[in-house]
């Protein structure tokens, strides 16, 4: 297994931009956004089981799953929200754990949006990468990017954990407040540093 680090942010953070910078240097991105909906697809063993423990609603007519109204129900259910995160979660971690052990990159950074939240992704990373920012920044991001309303962007936020819950988890930080010049500067010199740590781990030191 190479060195796998966690990346993790809150919504606009800048989760998505770092990865692909990294991605471009050389490191294997595994998202864990995308394994979620490779996982849902019509036929998927995951969805029968969204259907027979939260209800044949949220399956379409045509097999696919209905996110929009599996979003709204588990937004509103903690308890629906909990057997969702059973259903889902295993399986996207096995398959993340999967696709690090298959990558030949120096080193996989797999992305969970809710990596301090969930808590169960800490046995597949080694070291936990926190992109951060403002919440005035993280809100007028995700508006611009989503079309989201600012009320509609603070209720996600204040869904998520704070900032320094995660930068409590943090082994790394990235600090987006700045322009895509600065986060690709720190991106290089992470990079450099998990090249290095991927070095030691395979000559044993
Ligand atoms: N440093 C930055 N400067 C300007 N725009 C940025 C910066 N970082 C991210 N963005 C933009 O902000 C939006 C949210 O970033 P994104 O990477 O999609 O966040 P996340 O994946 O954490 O939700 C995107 O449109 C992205 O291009
Ligand atoms: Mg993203």
């Amino acid at each position: 297994m190479p060195l796998t680090i966690g990346l993790t942010g809150g919504i606009g953070s800048g989760k998505s931009a770092a990865a692909e910078l990294f991605a471009a240097l050389g490191a294997a991105v595994i998202d864990t956004d995308v394994i979620a909906r490779e996982l849902t697809v019509p036929g998927a063993a995951a969805l029968g089981e969204i259907a027979a423990r939260l209800g044949n609603e949220f399956i379409l007519p045509d097999g696919s799953l209905d996110r929009a109204a599996l979003r709204r129900r588990v937004f509103a259910d903690a308890r629906a929200k909990q057997t969702l995160e059973a259903i889902l979660h295993p399986r996207i971690r096995s398959r993340a754990a999967e696709l690090a052990l298959r990558s030949t990159a120096p080193y996989a950074l797999v992305v969970v949006p809710l990596l301090i939240e969930t808590g169960g992704y800490r046995d597949l990373v080694q070291r936990v990468l926190v992109v951060d920012c403002s919440e005035a920044r993280q809100i007028a991001r995700t508006m611009a990017r989503s079309g989201l309303s600012e009320a509609e962007a603070r209720a996600i936020l204040a869904h998520q954990a704070t900032r320094e819950a995660r930068l409590d988890h943090a082994d790394d930080v990235i600090d987006n407040s700045g322009d895509l010049d600065a986060l690709q500067r720190q991106v290089r010199q992470l990079h450099e540093k998990y090249l290095g740590l991927s070095g030691a781990a395979l000559s044993g030191k």
